[in-house]
């Protein structure tokens, strides 16, 4: 029904002499409850499309059996009062039977980009994403899907699955966007209880600093060090791992040199506060 919806409308876009645009369909693929970074996003498919497409899916093969897929916050009216405010042209939001009728057979695997970071942390987690996502592209056929930073290996993965698969979509990364005090604006953020949330800004705070750290050597080593130090001056945290790589290649580097031409340094990090995992990471031009 979606499909046939937007089939109309982009002959519609593709007949009409008055429209200025040219982009066809930019695609938001989400998990919902919404906030101002999903919604960054949409602003920036509203700036570059024709017709917005919303997804909002909780996918249960993205969680493992320990993780919080049962009490993902949820709240659908909100999320249609943002997008409608976002001026959304279409919303998909699926039951769960409707995108897996049955249990799935064919999963998609990207190696080696999938093994570290959150990868190693939560196995099968990218195949889960990475899967919904080929998916959810078949169903709408974007030109364009936005994916924001704030999780910078997704987009890696993403981009290297369009480009194996030959998938016939653009991939458009878009900054990560953070509360006043620097937090970056999560789902998630709603678990953190008031000494949480206030504890949570060590770690915009320490990604802060790593350009004046990596002034001092310039030593991955030393830098993982110091951010580690900073981070665990906050005693709620619990650190799941602090790491600096070569990005988008996502290789492991001695020192900033090793950085080749034309990649950048991803500093990235997990950290729990309470039952709260939250990740973070800043993304430095080091050539
Ligand atoms: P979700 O966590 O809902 O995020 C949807 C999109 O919003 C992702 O591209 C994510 O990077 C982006 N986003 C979240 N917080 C952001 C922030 N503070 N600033 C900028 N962008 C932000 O990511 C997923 O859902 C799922 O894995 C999904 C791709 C939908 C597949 O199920």
């Amino acid at each position: 029904e979606l499909r046939s919806k937007l089939n109309e409308r982009k002959k519609h876009y593709t007949n009409s002499q008055a429209s200025n645009y040219n982009s066809g369909v930019g695609f938001v693929p989400t998990m919902g409850f919404l906030h101002a970074g999903h919604a960054s996003l949409l602003q920036q498919a509203r700036q570059d499309c024709d017709i917005v497409v919303l997804s909002i899916f909780v996918n249960p093969l993205q969680f493992g059996p320990k993780e919080d897929f049962e009490r993902y916050p949820r709240d659908p009216e909100r999320d249609l009062a943002l997008a409608r405010q976002a001026e959304v042209d279409y919303v998909f939001m699926p039951e769960t039977a409707e995108m897996y009728p049955e249990p799935i057979k064919t999963m998609i695997k990207v190696s080696d980009l999938t093994d570290k970071l959150d990868g190693a942390s939560r196995p099968g987690h990218f195949d889960g994403v990475a899967t919904v996502v080929a998916k959810l592209l078949h169903i709408v056929e974007p030109d364009r899907v936005y994916f924001g930073l704030k999780d910078a290996q997704q987009v890696v993965v993403i981009q290297r699955m369009v480009k194996d698969l030959h998938m016939r979509t653009v991939v458009v990364p878009c900054s990560i966007v953070r509360e006043a005090d620097g937090l970056a604006m999560s789902s998630r953020n709603v678990y953190l209880s008031a000494e949480e949330r206030k504890q949570s800004l060590v770690l915009s705070q320490a990604l802060n600093q790593v350009s004046g750290w990596l002034e001092a050597s310039g030593e991955i080593k030393a830098l993982e060090q110091q951010l580690t130090a900073y981070i665990q001056t906050a005693a709620l945290a619990e650190i799941d791992y602090v790491k600096a790589l070569s990005y988008p290649s996502l290789l492991e580097i001695a020192h900033i040199k090793d950085v080749k031409a034309g990649e950048r340094l991803i500093v990235a990090l997990a950290v729990k506060f309470g039952r709260t995992r939250l990740i973070d990471n800043n993304l430095l031009d080091v050539n």
